[in-house]
Order: C-alpha cells, then sequence, then structure tokens
C-alpha cells in the first residue's frame, strides 16, 4: 500500500511552510490527490520533486524553467532513475552556463567587468572608452565576452568564467 503524506508532512520533511507546499501544487510543480475527506494527499516521492525546485531556486532558476524541465517528469507515479537522468542531459547546457556565470561573479568583480561604469584602475586597460558597449548591454566580460579591443590581426578568446 502506498504510503501517502499530508500536507503538513510534506512540509515539515521538505523544510518548507505548508503554504509553500501548496503553492507549489499551484502551480503545477507537485501534483496532490484528494483524501476523501477533501484534505490533500501526497505521494512521497513529490520531497523528491521539492528538493529539485528549491535547489533550482536558489542557484536562479525561474519557476518557469522548472515547471517546464518537470513537466518532462511522470505525474501517475514515482519517475525513475532514468527519468531523472534524462531531466538532469536536458539541463546540463543551462546549469553549465549558470555555473560560469556564477564563477565569473565569484572571481570577476575585482576585476573589470565590462558593465560601462569605468570605474576601477584596470577599466582603462580592460574596457578603454568602454568598448565593451559595442558588443552589447550588460556587463559584457562577465557575460562570457573577451575583454578589451583585440590587436590587429588576432582574435580574443571568449571567457569561459572557469579557472
Ligand atoms: S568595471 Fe565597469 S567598466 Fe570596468
Amino acid at each position: 500500500m502506498e504510503q501517502l503524506l499530508s500536507v503538513g508532512e510534506v512540509a515539515e520533511r521538505a523544510g518548507l511552510a505548508a503554504s509553500a507546499v501548496r503553492f507549489y501544487e499551484a502551480q503545477g510543480l507537485i501534483a496532490a490527490r484528494r483524501a476523501e475527506s477533501g484534505h490533500r494527499r501526497f505521494r512521497r516521492d513529490v520531497l523528491r520533486r521539492l528538493a529539485f525546485v528549491r535547489v533550482a531556486q536558489r542557484v536562479g532558476l525561474s519557476l518557469e524553467e522548472i515547471a517546464e524541465a518537470l513537466s518532462g517528469l511522470p505525474e501517475d507515479r514515482a519517475p525513475t532513475k532514468a527519468e531523472w537522468a534524462r531531466l538532469s542531459r536536458g539541463w546540463r547546457a543551462r546549469l553549465d552556463e549558470r555555473i560560469a556565470l556564477l564563477e565569473g561573479l565569484r572571481d570577476g568583480l575585482s576585476s573589470c567587468i565590462g558593465c560601462g561604469c569605468l570605474s576601477l584602475r584596470t577599466c582603462a586597460l580592460s574596457n578603454p572608452g568602454d568598448w565593451a558597449a559595442t558588443l552589447g548591454p550588460g556587463p559584457r566580460y562577465l557575460l562570457g565576452d573577451a575583454s578589451g579591443p583585440a590587436p590587429a590581426g588576432t582574435e580574443r578568446k571568449k571567457r569561459t568564467g572557469r579557472g
């Protein structure tokens, strides 16, 4: 017999407020059944989905992105290891991009990030005359563009945010 959990039990184990559990249900990220009493009952595997949602949110992914990923999992049973692996593969490029951005944020804030402020001593070398603005809006070097105009006849490599 499948063990079903109440909202309170899910909330307690997941470390969430009951209102958050209901919110995630309303957003379609998790699904509940109704007991004869009318109360929500959740399969235990909902805890894994909630863990995924919480961690994904903490690294800056939107609820829409998370919902899209979870929509590939079955609703009527616990996802298999293979189904979680497929979700993970589908997210690899997106997560690699986030990792590179976070690493850039961690490592790049003491140097010029190509944001147009020209406020650091290094900006004069890395971003003379706000050259980075020619690449587009925002902190171009943090977003992966190479710093500084390339000397004639050479090509700059794209930053990866790593190493
Ligand atoms: S840090 Fe903003 S342009 Fe250099």
